[in-house]
């Protein structure tokens, strides 16, 4: 784990070296392995994670099976927060996409935090505030973009966080199987993966195996649009 990632995650973000140092010590450790469940849609926990290693995603099981994620987290993004605000069920399912270790906050230490510290709060606040402005353009998304349109957002999403910029383009090494690209979009694997072959024909795009390298960012983003 880079030792930076955990000061520089947005949690910490207004605190000063002494607050940060004893915070990181509050939290405890764990290191999961590639698929392992750290927790389920609808149990009862309160505890608050923030990435340090590897990714995360977050899914939720629908009818039939059908499966959707809501977000793949990488080092310094926290979850787990509405079960600790709004006392009730995981929304969402927790599953390590890559060998990943978290930090683990419990309710009680996280409240004391607060408390004592209102910059945590705002910080807090803060990715919240984040967190539902992006899942208002999720919904208007579902409504007024096509698949391709999605397809393109989701790209650049996943570039903006995982992506690596370099001579021929921005290398996203997003871990993803195409499956779960497809639950990250919202729509079937055969539509995802033909707007994805579409993409690549036309030059926007290189796909290899869990990753992929936007090679004209402009074209996609105007397809985002
Ligand atoms: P909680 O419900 O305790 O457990 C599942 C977590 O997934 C949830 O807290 C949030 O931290 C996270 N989560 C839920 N919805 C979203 C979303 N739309 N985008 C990113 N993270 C989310």
């Amino acid at each position: 784990m880079d030792p930076e990632v955990l000061t520089k995650a947005p949690l910490f973000a207004e605190l000063d070296e002494a607050s940060a140092a004893a915070l990181e010590q509050a939290m405890g450790s764990l290191r999961l392995t590639k698929g392992q469940i750290l927790f389920r849609e609808g149990e009862t926990e309160d505890r608050l994670y923030v990435v340090v290693a590897g990714k995360i995603k977050l899914g939720r099981s629908g009818s039939a099976g059908r499966e959707n994620l809501l977000a793949v987290l990488g080092p310094g993004q926290m979850f787990g927060e509405l079960s600790v605000f709004d006392p009730g069920p995981r929304s969402s399912t927790a599953t390590a996409v890559t060998a990943a270790e978290v930090r683990v906050l419990e309710h009680d230490e996280l409240m004391a935090w607060l408390s004592d510290h209102p910059e945590v709060a705002r910080s807090l606040l803060g990715q919240l505030a984040a967190r539902l402005r992006r899942a208002n353009d999720v919904v208007a998304d579902l409504v007024f973009s096509d698949v391709p349109g999605r397809v393109a957002k989701q790209l650049l999403e996943l570039a903006r966080r995982f992506g690596d910029r370099k001579d021929d383009g921005v290398h996203v090494h997003h871990d993803l199987t195409q499956e779960e690209l497809a639950q990250l979009v919202g729509a079937s694997r055969e539509t995802v993966n033909k707007a994805l072959a579409d993409f690549a024909a036309r030059g926007w795009i290189r796909l290899e195996p869990r990753s992929v390298t936007l090679l004209d960012v402009e074209r996609v983003e105007r397809r985002a649009r």
